[in-house]
């Protein structure tokens, strides 16, 4: 984690299944995506001007996919700071570890939805950024 950069995380392209009735967007842990998903969670009904995230992970990998709506991601690996924005469902940010990020500008009924690599684990979380910044600098 402590070597991860901000340049190692990157948007993977989705499929999209296309007709007349719609899309659908498939995504299969190892495959499309190069971890296996324990877990999925979504933020919704956010309100405007609220910011979410302000934390890292030692050992959690994570896709966000724009489900519905935009918002923004800001990572940061203690030295580098990229700004992605997110605005369609076939498109997913990878997040490795040991990244802080923050999302923010969410649009009016935006979903951001989560597939992360690994259970809830408080205990996986940095929710400090003075110490995140020392265990990038150990
Ligand atoms: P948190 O990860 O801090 O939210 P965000 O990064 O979106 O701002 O989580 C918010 C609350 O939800 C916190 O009390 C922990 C709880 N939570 C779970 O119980 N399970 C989960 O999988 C997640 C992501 C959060």
């Amino acid at each position: 984690m402590k070597e991860n950069s901000v340049y190692d995380c990157h948007i993977i392209p989705l499929n999209k299944i296309h007709n007349r009735a719609g899309n659908i967007t498939v995504i299969e842990g190892n495959n499309n995506i190069p971890f296996e998903v324990r877990r999925i969670y979504y933020l919704y009904d956010i309100p405007a001007g609220a910011s979410r995230g302000g934390h890292a992970h030692y050992d959690l990998y994570q896709l966000i996919v724009a489900a519905g709506g935009s918002f923004n991601v800001l990572l940061d690996d203690g030295e580098n700071k990229k700004i992605i924005s997110l605005n369609r469902p076939d498109f997913g940010l990878l997040i490795v570890p040991g990244i802080w990020r923050e999302l923010f500008e969410f649009s009016s009924g935006s979903v951001s939805m989560v597939l992360a690599s690994h259970k809830y684990d408080e205990e996986d979380y940095i929710r400090d950024y003075m110490d995140f910044k020392q265990l990038k600098l150990k």
